[in-house]
C-alpha cells in the first residue's frame, strides 16, 4: 500500500444525512456482512438512542473525505457500540481510537456508567482497540455470526467516566 500523507489532522463531527452514501461504502468494505443503507438511514432518522459520528480528512487541495464512522447506542446508562470502521488505507493512524473516545465521552457526558460490545473472536485488530480502552472480555456467544458461524466475545467497559476517556491519547492521526 503506498504511504500517505495526512497534512491536516482528522476531524470528528456527528454523521449528517448527505454522508450516509460515504459511510455505507466504508461499510461495505469493512464486513463480511455489512448493515444496508437504509439501516443506517433508520439509525439516523428515527433512532433517538443511536449516536453517530465520522471520521473526516482535509486534503491538502481542501477537499473533505468521509475516512470512518461509528455508531454508539445509548441505552439509559450504558453505551453500546454498534459499529465502527475506518476505510482502509487510513487504519493504524489512531482514527478508531480518536472515533471510540469522542462517542464514548460524549455518551459518558449523557449519563452512561458502562460501555459494552460484540466482537469476533478473530477480529484481533479490533480487539487491539477495545483493550486499549479497557474493555475487558465478559462472555461468549458461540457461533453468533450466520456467515461463518464465529463466536462473538462480549466486552464490557466497566468504568466508564470522562477523566478517564481524557486521558487516553488519541492525538496521533498524522503519518509521514
Ligand atoms: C478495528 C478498526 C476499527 C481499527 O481502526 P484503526 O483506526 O486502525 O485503529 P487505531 O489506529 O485507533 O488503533 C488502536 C489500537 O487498536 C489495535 N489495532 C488496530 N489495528 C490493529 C491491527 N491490524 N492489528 C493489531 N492491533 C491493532 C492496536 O492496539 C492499536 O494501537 P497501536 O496502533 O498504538 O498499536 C479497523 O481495523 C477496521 O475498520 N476494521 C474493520 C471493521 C471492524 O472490524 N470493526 C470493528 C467491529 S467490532
Amino acid at each position: 500500500m503506498t504511504a500517505l500523507t495526512i497534512i491536516t489532522p482528522v476531524s470528528i463531527r456527528p454523521m449528517q444525512p448527505e454522508d450516509l452514501e460515504k459511510v455505507h461504502a466504508i461499510e461495505q468494505r469493512s464486513f463480511p456482512t455489512p448493515w444496508s443503507l437504509n439501516s443506517y438511514r433508520n439509525e439516523l432518522y428515527g433512532n433517538t438512542a443511536a449516536n453517530m459520528w465520522v471520521a473526516e480528512l482535509e486534503t491538502e487541495a481542501g477537499k473533505k473525505q468521509v475516512i470512518g464512522m461509528i455508531v454508539v447506542w445509548l441505552i439509559v446508562d450504558e453505551a453500546h457500540v454498534g459499529t465502527i470502521a475506518i476505510d482502509t488505507p487510513y487504519r493504524r493512524q489512531g482514527v478508531a481510537s480518536k472515533l471510540l473516545n469522542t462517542a464514548l465521552l460524549a455518551c459518558s457526558r449523557k449519563g452512561a456508567l458502562t460501555a459494552s460490545l460484540e466482537v469476533r473472536e478473530n477480529n484481533l485488530a479490533a480487539q487491539g482497540l477495545y483493550q486499549r480502552f479497557g474493555f475487558e472480555l465478559v462472555g461468549r456467544r458461540v457461533r453468533y455470526y450466520r456467515d461463518n458461524h464465529e463466536d462473538a466475545l462480549l466486552m464490557t467497559l466497566f468504568e466508564l467516566y470522562p477523566a478517564l476517556l481524557e486521558n487516553i491519547n488519541c492525538a496521533g492521526t498524522t503519518q509521514d
